[in-house]
C-alpha cells in the first residue's frame, strides 16, 4: 500500500467515461461503430467554430488570453449579463472541481441526490469532502425539501449540487420548484450554503414548465449556474464551459484556477460557436426529433423507459429484456453500438442511450431490439 496517499484518495474510483470509438475498434475489430455513450452532439462542432480554429492555428506559440476577454464579452451580451458575472473553465467539470477546492475544506460535506451527475461526488472526494446523497424515487424524482431539511441539520454542508436536467436521469425542476428551493436554502445560516445548478443540458429542454436558471444569481447571491460548450455547441473535445454568478463568488474561482486553464482554440471555437445560433437551433431540433423517435419506438416495442429532457434516453433493461444494463451494453458493443451502462450510478437495471443522427438511431434501435430474442 502506497504510504503517500491519503485515505480519501486511496478509496476513490476513477470516473468511467463512455467507451471511446477507437478503443472499441481495436478490441472488437469492427469497421463501423456508432457511439451513443457520452451525450455528445451528433452533428459535430459548429462549422463556423471550425473555420475560426483553423484561422487561429498560427498563433499557437502564444499563451492564451487568461482573462478570456472576448468570450466573456460575447457571452455577457448573449446572456444579458455583465462579464464580471462569468467564469470560464476547462469544461464545466473543472469548474465543479474549482468550486469545491475554493469553498470546502477536508471534512466538509457537499449535498446532492442519488444518481446525480457523479463528478460532484468524485471532486468532493479529491478534496477530502464527503457527499450526502438524498434518495430519489423509482421515477427518479428528487426531493428538494428533504435537501433543505438536511442542510438545516448539518452545518458542515457547504455546497448543494443539482443538475437541471440531471444526467443520467434526464429529470428536471420547474421554475417554481427551483425558486422555492433557492428561497429556502437562502434562509439557512444567512445564505452561507452555496447552490450550484448545473445546466449542461439546458438548451435541450422542451417541456412547457422547464425554465433556464442562468440569471437567477441576480436574485440569489449564493447561486452559481454551470453551462457548457460540450453538449449542444458540439465542442466536448476542446474542454470549455462557464459559470454564471455573483462577482464575489467567481473572483474566488479566479484565484484558484491555473493561469491558463482554458486553451486558445477552445476559447476561439466557443466565441464563434456562440454566434452560430442557427447551429444550436438545428441541434435542438435533431435532438427533439431523435427523442421522439426513441420514445415512439419504445412504446411500440413494449420497452420500459424513463422520459428525459436531455440529449439521451434511459431504458429499463431489466424490465424490457430481463438483463442488466451492463449485459445489454456488452451485447450491443459486439455489434459496434456503444451505449452507457450505469452501474456506477447504482442503476444496474438501466442503460443510457445518447440521441444520435436519425440513421444512427435506427441502426442502434435494431441492435437493441435484437436483445429481446437473445
Ligand atoms: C450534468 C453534467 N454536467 C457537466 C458535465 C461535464 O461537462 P464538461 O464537458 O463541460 O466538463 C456533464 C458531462 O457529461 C454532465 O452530464
Amino acid at each position: 500500500m502506497c504510504p503517500h496517499v491519503q485515505d480519501y484518495i486511496r478509496n476513490m474510483r476513477p470516473y468511467i467515461p463512455g467507451k471511446p470509438i477507437e478503443e472499441t475498434r481495436r478490441e472488437y475489430n469492427l469497421k463501423k461503430i456508432i457511439k451513443l455513450a457520452s451525450n455528445e452532439n451528433p452533428l459535430g462542432p459548429s462549422p463556423k467554430a471550425l473555420v475560426a480554429i483553423v484561422d487561429s492555428l498560427r498563433e499557437l506559440h502564444r499563451y492564451p488570453d487568461g482573462s478570456c476577454y472576448e468570450l466573456k464579452q460575447a457571452l455577457a451580451q448573449h446572456l444579458n449579463t455583465v462579464p464580471s458575472s462569468l467564469f470560464i473553465g476547462n469544461g464545466s467539470n473543472e469548474i465543479i472541481d474549482l468550486i469545491i477546492r475554493a469553498f470546502c475544506i477536508p471534512g466538509d460535506f457537499i449535498l446532492t441526490a442519488q444518481a446525480a451527475f457523479i463528478v460532484y461526488k468524485l471532486c468532493a472526494q479529491i478534496h477530502g469532502a464527503k457527499t450526502i446523497e438524498i434518495p430519489i424515487s423509482d421515477q427518479f424524482q428528487f426531493d428538494l425539501m428533504a435537501m433543505v431539511e438536511q442542510i438545516k441539520q448539518n452545518d458542515k454542508i457547504k455546497i448543494v449540487f443539482l443538475a437541471n436536467p440531471n444526467n443520467p436521469t434526464g429529470t428536471f425542476f420547474d421554475h417554481l420548484e427551483i425558486r422555492k428551493f433557492l428561497t429556502e436554502v437562502s434562509k439557512v445560516r444567512q445564505g452561507a450554503v452555496l447552490v450550484v445548478i448545473d445546466a449542461a443540458y439546458i438548451e435541450y429542454l422542451t417541456h412547457d414548465n422547464a425554465s433556464d436558471p442562468t440569471l437567477l444569481f441576480k436574485e440569489f447571491t449564493n447561486l452559481i449556474v454551470l453551462r457548457t460548450f460540450s453538449k449542444i455547441y458540439g465542442l466536448a473535445g476542446l474542454r470549455i464551459g462557464y459559470a454564471v454568478g455573483k462577482e464575489e463568488l467567481l473572483s474566488t474561482l479566479e484565484k484558484v484556477r491555473q493561469p491558463f486553464n482554458v486553451n486558445t482554440l477552445a476559447v476561439i471555437a466557443a466565441t464563434h460557436a456562440l454566434k452560430d445560433q442557427e447551429f444550436v437551433k438545428n441541434s435542438k431540433e435533431i435532438n427533439t426529433q431523435g427523442r421522439l423517435f426513441w420514445e415512439k419506438n419504445f412504446v411500440n416495442h413494449g420497452i420500459t423507459f424513463w422520459k428525459t429532457q436531455g440529449n439521451f434516453v434511459l431504458v429499463n433493461t431489466q424490465k424490457s429484456f430481463g438483463k442488466s444494463g451492463a449485459e445489454v451494453y456488452l451485447e450491443c458493443l459486439k455489434h459496434g453500438i456503444i451505449f452507457r451502462p450505469l452501474a456506477n450510478y447504482g442503476l444496474n437495471h438501466a442503460l443510457r442511450i445518447s440521441i444520435g443522427l436519425p440513421e444512427e438511431n435506427q441502426v442502434a434501435l435494431d441492435i437493441l431490439m435484437s436483445q429481446k430474442d437473445g
